[in-house]
């Protein structure tokens, strides 16, 4: 068992290199807008990618649209299983069929962000899956650390909603996500690699007294801050009154908010180890995002039909730094649950425990 781990772990890694090798060095064709790429098809795609940015993110911001952008994408391609009968996965149909995928409970919140798609949708030639799964290529793409995400181009117009029930809920157990997740085609570690979207993340609606409330505390920057400040022991809810809502387990620190579903997951012997090689460890934490949702973005779909784009999106700044435990916390707060791995040592920040404030909403 403990070998299995491992050597998953270590897979994980080697696919960072892989993935950097990849990055060829094939003939380009120039734009007429003057961008390169290596196919002419995705000369269609830069104007999109600048109306993304100046419409939807604000000018390239790591915001609460470009957030709400990747849950979007994770939320229409999970819309799938292996064994057929549950949606065309990764087809858009989460913005197509808005009005009735936004009503399921796990889209909660959701609404707004297809509210905020469907118009600049509108002014593309783009079909939904295309728009939905550039928007969160290019949103993740604007958060410093984060891996430049894949983007192939084709996806036919979605045929239907997906039905209810197959987003994972924080109410859920790990068995039951582990379950969905390995329906949808994809393994506990994949899944955890994943939950790194949790690291440029909010909650409006778990708490629906406290909007924007941040996962960890550094919402706009792609960092593996998520799987430490997850691990702390907790001490209170962020909302007001110290009042807690279903789905949520107590937090570190003021103003955060810890899904229950998050820490199941980071205390689970199927996923703990998985969920605790990613604590400072960015670059393998990048490389297992980046091919995970490689996989997401294009469930269902006949990857031979579609052209890489990949170069379209744009590339994320660097995120050097060691990760750092917030002011007054230290190792002796971290619920180990991966015993066969070394804890990294990791500095604290200065000063008092911080308050972590809320992502601002648009
Ligand atoms: C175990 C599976 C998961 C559960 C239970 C879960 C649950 C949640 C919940 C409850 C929220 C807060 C929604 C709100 O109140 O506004 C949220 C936010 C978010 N989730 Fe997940 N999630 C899961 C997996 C994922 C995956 C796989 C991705 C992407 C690859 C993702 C990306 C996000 C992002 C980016 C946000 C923040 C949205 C924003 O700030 O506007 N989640 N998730
Ligand atoms: C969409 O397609 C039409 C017809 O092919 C074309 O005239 C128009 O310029 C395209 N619009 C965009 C934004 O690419
Ligand atoms: C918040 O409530 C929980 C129980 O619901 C309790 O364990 C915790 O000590 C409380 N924290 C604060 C700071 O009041």
């Amino acid at each position: 068992m403990a070998f299995a781990r491992l050597s998953a772990i270590l897979a994980l890694a080697l696919a960072a290199t892989n993935v950097q090798a990849a990055a060829t060095t094939a003939k380009k064709v120039t734009c007429p807008t003057g961008q390169q790429t290596a196919n002419a098809a995705c000369c269609a795609l830069f104007p999109v990618v600048d109306l993304i940015q100046t419409q939807l993110f604000d000018g390239a911001e790591c915001g609460e649209e470009a957030h709400s952008a990747l849950r979007l994408s994770f939320h229409d391609a999970i819309g799938f299983s292996i064994h057929g009968g549950k949606g065309g996965g990764a087809d858009g149909s989460i913005l197509a069929f808005a009005d009735q995928e936004t009503i399921f409970h796990a889209n909660g919140g959701i609404d707004e962000i297809t509210d905020g798609q469907t118009p600049i949708w509108q002014q593309t030639n783009l079909t939904a899956g295309d728009f939905v799964h550039l928007a969160a290529a290019v949103g993740t793409a604007n958060c410093p650390g984060a891996p430049r995400l894949e983007f192939k181009f084709g996806r036919p117009a979605p045929k239907a909603p997906a039905p209810d029930k197959t987003i994972p809920e924080p109410t859920d157990s790990v068995s039951s996500i582990l379950a969905r997740f390995a329906d949808a085609g994809f393994s506990p570690a994949e899944a955890v690699a994943l939950l790194a979207s949790h690291t440029v993340a909010a909650a409006d609606v778990v708490d629906p007294n406290i909007p924007g409330t941040p996962f960890d505390s550094t919402p706009f920057t792609f960092d593996s801050q998520i799987f430490l400040e997850v691990l702390l022991k907790g001490r209170l809810f962020p909302g007001k009154n110290n009042a807690s809502a279903p789905g949520e387990v107590l937090s570190p620190l003021a103003g955060e908010m810890r899904l229950q579903s998050d820490f199941a997951i980071s205390q689970d012997p199927r996923t703990a180890c998985f969920w605790q090689a990613m604590v400072d460890d960015q670059l393998l934490m990048m490389a297992a995002f980046k091919a995970s949702m490689a996989k997401l973005q294009v469930l269902g779909q006949d990857t031979s039909k579609l052209v890489d784009c990949s170069d379209v999106v744009p590339v994320p700044k660097p995120f050097t730094q060691q990760i750092k435990y917030p002011a007054t916390f230290s190792k002796k707060d971290v619920q180990i649950a991966c015993p066969i791995l070394p804890f990294p040592n990791l500095a604290t920040v200065a000063g008092p425990a911080p308050t972590v404030p809320p992502v601002p909403g648009s």
